[in-house]
């Protein structure tokens, strides 16, 4: 990439070694962001917490360990369909792409991914987008691994990061957005990022991304509210993360986590209740909080989706489905799709 392009890219490139290197946006307005954000969210009469701020060090530890849980289905289900679909997906891959993952969490699931790109390439080119700086530690793991693999990593929002690539090159591109995080959208917020996806794809590009199946409603409430409590601790960590970084004051034995399947919505809804009549002041969001015993801060939505609901939000976005796989018991489902 030539100095002028990067430089009206905005990021700053630190580069590790020859196969590591890193890009992060010059100025970055995360702690105003998140002040502000909870400033407004904690403010009006609907009480809400956005699920991104779920995500500190402490919290993605702590989704990590979700992500074992023997109720939390979701991550050993589509591991368990992509060591299924290896010799599948290589189908429709060759040695020209590129692997551009966004949010790149646990590279457990990177790794099966790599894994087939490593017996059809010799080097290999992975771009891991991630907010969190977390990103580096796990590059540096992956790299100990895969000494055939180049890492590129964003440190940015994923319309940041897929905009960077847009604009990077003309390389083909492998887009995975794995673990049903798109589930966490709002039906709207998720219509419009996958037409952002959609409208920085090249028509040789491809776009795999797992989503979670409609099921039962005792298995959904389970996997999001645990018998060790470790959803319940990665709830209240949003609370934790605010008293360090905004200076708050919350006690969180004054709140309860609680999580219920909506079924009419589709999604299992997450929330923070408070036990008791409370003030909490967040002196770097200028705000005194009031809350009434019983009153609900909602945190998260984390949406199931049928299969034809897939198919018809893939068409509105302007996608060709190429092929989806599902586990045995259809609770999740792994879809490829490309431009239309
Ligand atoms: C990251 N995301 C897809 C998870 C989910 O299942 O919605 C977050 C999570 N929340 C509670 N458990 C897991």
């Amino acid at each position: 990439m030539n100095t002028a392009l990067q430089k009206s890219l905005t990021y700053k490139k630190y580069v590790i070694d020859d196969n590591l290197q890193y890009f992060k946006p010059h100025s970055t307005k995360i702690e105003k962001t998140f002040a502000d954000e909870i400033c407004s969210s904690l403010s009006g009469d609907s009480k809400h917490i956005h699920p991104k701020f779920f995500y500190d060090k402490k919290g993605s530890a702590l989704f990590d360990k979700i992500c074992i849980l023997p109720e939390y289905y979701p991550t050993r289900t589509e591991i368990k369909i992509l060591k299924n679909l290896k010799s599948e997906l290589s189908e429709y891959l060759d040695g020209s792409f590129r692997l551009v993952e966004l949010g790149s969490g646990s590279s457990m699931k990177t790794r099966l991914i790599l894994d087939i790109f490593s017996k059809i390439q010799n080097k290999i080119e992975y771009f891991p987008i991630d907010i969190s700086e977390i990103l580096t530690e796990s590059s540096e793991l992956l790299q100990k691994d895969y000494p055939n693999l180049h890492i590129t990593g964003i440190i940015d929002t994923y319309e940041g990061g897929l905009e960077f690539i847009e604009k990077y090159d003309d390389k083909k591109n492998l887009i995975i957005f794995l673990g049903s995080s798109f589930g966490n959208f709002i039906p709207n917020e998720g219509k419009n990022f996958l037409q952002k996806i959609n409208s920085t794809m090249k028509k040789e590009d491809l776009f795999l991304i797992g989503l979670d199946l409609v099921k039962d409603k005792k298995i959904l409430e389970n996997a999001y509210d645990d018998s060790q409590g470790i959803t319940a601790n990665f709830n209240l960590n949003v609370l934790s993360r605010i008293n360090d970084e905004l200076d708050a004051d919350f006690d969180l034995n004054n709140f309860e986590h609680c999580a219920k399947y909506n079924e009419k919505d589709q999604r299992v809804e997450m929330y923070l209740k408070s036990l008791v009549n409370q003030s909490v002041i967040i002196s770097k969001a200028n705000i005194s909080l009031k809350l009434k015993q019983g009153e609900l801060i909602h945190t998260e939505h984390s949406h199931k989706y049928k299969i034809s609901q897939i198919k018809d939000l893939m068409e509105k976005t302007g996608f060709e489905i190429k092929q989806n796989w599902l586990d045995v018991n259809k609770h999740y489902a792994l879809i490829l799709v490309s431009k239309k």
